[in-house]
């Protein structure tokens, strides 16, 4: 993998878990340095750490509120553990000590660093501190051996003096390798230097000046994957319909507002894109002579005559020579049947299936909602059982649905070179 660069910190949402240990103090360096490239940064505390370094100066240092009772009713009317949760994009406890990490292994939640690690699907990293002989018990080799199975990144220990004198492995990694293993997280680099472009949101057909037909959509799958593309190193061209959210850091972005719209500036931009991502619900009829004044309500019915708009995924599928097609299938019934055909209809290479439904527990999933799960069928195959994208948060859907594609790309174009 190539060295992450520090500006995909640039926006990143970091919360930083300090627990107990002597290494505590290095941390409001690395507060610091997270900030410098860009990073906001929220910390949490255990009761331990408080012992070690105040909250105040991390308050400081950090230009947020700390964050140390998992009880606390002031703040869980403000930022409560589940909003911590979903407010980190990525989680770094650093010092991470053998008493926390066995907390963690065990999958307990006694306390509000370990509860918001339980409640995160954002990526977790530790850094353990500790002394040489605590880190090489078999306990905690371990606990750290299952946390790595389940996903969570290791970052260290060194090895060098200890603060108790000793020297051995333990030591916490020094600030300026913690802030660039916290970048790569960032910069899985599966997509460098792809050339990738993305449809995102709903597409607006005029009526008459103020009025038009529209869907729900809300863009946010859509710019969760430019967001997931553009860290795993795509060079990312978003075309946005009418939405309402910030461009995602190192992303061009431009903005259309019809099918039309989005037809012209997807072929434009289209000569060198290496995959090409259908994330946006485009309308796909139009009013056939959208009016050039407001339509007066004077009769009791009024008749619009729609006509057919662009398929712009089929366009893009049918150029030549053609990138990588992503397709998506919002579906309220039959996914797998309509997903399988639109594949093989509109010439795809990959289709992610997405059920427009309320899930057993009430949530919304698909359409403007912050959740998604995906069934991806390509050509030659599809995800099957455990490997079903489940209900998650957007962002980690999208992460996951990256991967994927970048799999799928490489496989098809190492095939490509080698026929
Ligand atoms: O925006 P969100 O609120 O986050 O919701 C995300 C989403 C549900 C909109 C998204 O995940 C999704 O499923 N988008 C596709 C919606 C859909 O039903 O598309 P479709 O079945 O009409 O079209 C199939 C594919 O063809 C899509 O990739 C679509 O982008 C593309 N298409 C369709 C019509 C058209 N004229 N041009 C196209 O490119």
């Amino acid at each position: 993998m190539t060295a992450a660069p520090l500006d995909n910190l640039f926006g990143k949402q970091i919360l930083l878990g300090i627990t107990g240990g002597i290494a505590a103090y290095k941390s409001a360096e690395l507060t610091r340095r997270l900030r410098d490239a860009g990073a906001e940064v929220r910390v949490v505390m255990t009761r331990a750490a408080t012992e070690f370094v105040t909250p105040l100066t991390f308050q400081a240092l950090s230009g947020n509120p700390v964050h140390t009772e998992l009880l606390d009713e002031q703040a869980e009317a403000g930022m409560g553990h589940i909003e911590l949760a979903r407010w980190a994009d990525a989680i770094l406890i650093a010092p991470a000590s053998a008493n926390t990490l066995a907390k963690l292994a065990q999958g307990r939640g006694d306390d509000l660093l370990t509860t918001v690690c339980l409640a995160s699907e954002a990526p977790l990293a530790f850094a353990p501190s500790m002394n040489r002989a605590m880190w090489s018990d078999a306990a905690t080799q371990q606990n750290c051996a299952s946390l790595r199975e389940r996903g969570y990144h290791q970052f260290g220990p060194a090895h060098g003096e200890q603060a108790c004198g000793e020297v051995g492995e333990g030591r916490m990694l020094e600030v300026e390798q913690l802030v660039a293993a916290t970048a790569a997280l960032f910069h899985s680099g599966v997509l460098q230097a792809v050339k990738l472009m993305i449809t995102a949101g709903p597409t607006y057909e005029a009526i008459d000046p103020v009025r038009f037909i529209g869907n729900r959509s809300s863009g946010k799958m859509g710019f969760e994957l430019a967001r997931a593309a553009q860290e795993a190193g795509a060079d990312v061209t978003l075309i946005a319909g009418p939405v309402h959210l910030d461009t995602p850091p190192g992303v061009s972005r431009i903005d259309v507002e019809s099918a039309n719209d989005m037809h012209q500036a997807v072929m434009q931009h289209l000569p060198g894109q290496q995959i090409f991502i259908g994330a946006a619900a485009v309308s796909d009829y139009r009013p056939a002579s959208p009016r050039q004044q407001k339509i007066k309500k004077d009769a009791d019915t009024l008749e619009l005559e729609l006509i057919r708009n662009p398929d712009i995924l089929s366009e893009v599928a049918a150029s030549f020579p053609r990138p990588f097609v992503v397709g998506f299938a919002a579906e309220t019934d039959q996914l797998e049947h309509y997903a399988r055909h639109k594949l093989q209809h509109k010439n795809l290479d990959m289709i992610a299936a997405n059920r427009v439904a309320t899930t057993e527990h009430g949530l919304s999933v698909g359409f403007n909602s912050e959740y998604n799960a995906l069934h991806v069928f390509w050509r030659q195959g599809e995800q099957a059982g455990e490997q079903l994208i489940p209900v998650a948060r957007k962002r980690s859907v999208a992460r996951q649905l990256v991967q994927l594609i970048a799999s799928q790309y490489r496989q098809q174009r190492d095939a490509q070179d080698t026929a």
